[in-house]
């Protein structure tokens, strides 16, 4: 082996039921390098993650190792973890009541003479790792009362403490704002220069550019390429992606009417919710995409969650189709022609046992009623439809949605709304961890829902992706409206506004 390589995978094969998952792939990874696996959704990442991890066990090929004397197979993460290979994923799987300290120290905690938990010794400990990676914590405080960035930091932290050679980072930036990945990428700069190597996996291609020494391209379970960051501009790395141009991102034109001569569909009044929302007056018209910005934690979600009656309101009144209804819960709102992809997919959205094609009729059938079931042949023709419409990668609409990669989950959340053909649409993050093809292809969608008439509330901490679609944007602030933007809206403009925009 190369001497400055420290990892290498050669052919790597498996099969899931009736899915070549990875074809003969290989990866190679440098000694302190940051080299980003990308592909498109269900191209392989995570699978071949954790073919490396031990989670997987791939049919052919062979994992080598910096140092170790012939190919490794790790049969869990733990063997893993012992040849030097740890993974944090965009879940964080520690304990949140629990110290930081204790996370930092589970299931490896030191012992006293006396074979009892050396508390003392581990605070103490785990302050030096924390301020030797220029994390801010208090680690005797409970991991629940930092952010999910810390939080991230904190397992990154342990695969790190835990001898290290190989972090991998499956997707660990999709819920965190601009500075918490900034934050992010320091301490995987650091890290960097410790000689550790990342790799890492996001459909924000900027990042890539951000902190990416090399790139190593999926498509279909085979390996494209590996390509120096210098050689694959962004046009070239998507064309890698996909296997042909994408310019579909110029072909959007959103429209430019003068909504406030239009319906008003949704019309809040002093919507509030105790804790999070202060009272908010929102009007939405007819075809009209309205964007809300703001940080992680502005009070985006819970201000959709309190129209939806998701979360009930405390104060206000809403008016839709300029009649004033009482929304106590998300059945009352779907009653009235709204709908609401929810941010938190994992907890309120993916029934995992459940085939794509019941995921996607849940809300419609939710709507008719239990006593009117839809026809199979017509949930067949949904499923169908959408799988198309959204390019779901599916063996078939038969297959359980826990058999899908993440971004296709995500999709087939997506096309559960959608299919209930809402007047009032409200998508809480509908992009997230969806690829940059399929990314704009929603985006055209939404677009093209609006000219149809639809009505849209758009959440997103992409601006860029905002930008492209909105008619106006509100902006919040510590759960208050603090600007509304319409006309032109330019990034800077956003920006301004979401950082420090006057009232
Ligand atoms: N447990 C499973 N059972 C059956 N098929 C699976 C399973 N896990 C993954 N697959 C299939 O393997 C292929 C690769 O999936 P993988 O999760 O590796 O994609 P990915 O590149 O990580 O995509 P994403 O960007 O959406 O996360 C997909 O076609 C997926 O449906
Ligand atoms: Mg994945």
């Amino acid at each position: 082996m190369d001497k400055d390589v420290i990892l290498t995978a050669r052919g790597i094969t498996m099969t899931f039921p009736g899915v070549k998952a990875l074809q003969n792939v290989d990866l190679t990874l440098r000694k302190g390098e940051i080299h980003a696996l990308m592909g498109e959704n269900g191209a392989g990442k995570s699978t071949l993650i954790k073919c490396l991890t031990g989670i997987n066990d791939f049919e052919a090929g062979e994992i080598r190792m910096d140092g170790i004397d012939g190919p490794v197979k790790n049969h869990s993460t733990r063997d893993a973890q012992n040849v030097g290979i740890s993974t944090v994923y965009q879940e964080v799987n520690l304990c949140p009541n629990l110290s930081v300290a204790e996370n930092l120290f589970i299931g490896r905690e030191p012992l006293t003479a006396l074979k009892t938990i050396d508390r003392a010794s581990y605070n103490k400990r785990s302050q030096i790792i924390m301020d030797d990676l220029g994390i801010e914590v208090d680690v005797t405080q409970n991991l629940e009362n930092y952010s999910l960035a810390i939080q991230q930091m904190v397992a990154i932290a342990r695969a790190v403490d835990m001898d290290c050679k190989v972090l991998i980072l499956d997707e660990p930036t999709s819920s965190l704002d601009d500075e918490e990945v900034e934050k992010l990428f320091k301490l995987m700069r650091d890290l960097k220069a410790k000689g550790v190597s990342i790799l890492f996996v996001t459909h924000f291609l900027e990042q890539v550019y951000a902190v990416c020494d090399r790139i190593t391209v999926l498509r279909n379970g085979t390996f494209v390429g590996e390509y120096p960051i210098a050689e694959l501009p962004r046009v070239k790395l998507v064309a890698a992606m996909m296997g042909k141009d994408l310019d579909a991102l110029e072909a959007i034109e959103k429209e430019n009417a003068d909504f406030d001569k239009a319906e008003v569909v949704i019309d809040a009044q002093g919507i509030s919710h105790t804790g999070t929302v202060k009272p908010f007056d929102l009007k939405i018209h007819k075809g009209e995409v309205v964007g809300v910005g703001g940080l992680l934690g502005s009070g985006r979600s819970e201000l959709a969650r309190s129209i939806y009656g998701a979360d009930r309101a405390s104060t206000g009144t809403l008016k839709v189709k300029g009649e004033e209804v009482k929304i106590a819960q998300p059945i009352d709102a779907m009653n009235r022609g709204m709908g609401m992809l929810p941010d938190d997919r994992k907890a309120e959205g993916i029934i995992g046992d459940l085939s794509i094609r019941e995921n996607i009729i849940l809300a419609m059938q939710a709507k008719r009623g239990a006593l009117k079931p839809i026809p199979m042949k017509e949930q067949e023709a949904i499923a169908d439809k959408f799988i198309d419409l959204l390019s779901i990668k599916c063996p078939s609409r038969e297959a359980k949605i826990n058999q899908l990669s993440g971004g296709n989950q995500q999709k087939v959340i997506l096309a559960r709304w959608l299919a209930t053909d809402a007047d009032f649409l409200i998508l809480d993050e509908p992009t997230r961890g969806i690829d940059v093809g399929t990314k704009s292809e929603i985006q055209k969608l939404i677009i093209d829902l609006a000219k149809q008439g639809k009505s849209i509330m758009f959440i997103s901490s992409e601006i860029s992706e905002m930008l492209r679609t909105c008619n106006r944007m509100v902006i919040m602030r510590d759960g208050e409206k603090v600007n509304e933007l319409s006309g032109d809206l330019t990034q800077e403009g956003v920006m301004n506004a979401i950082a420090g925009g006057e009232k």
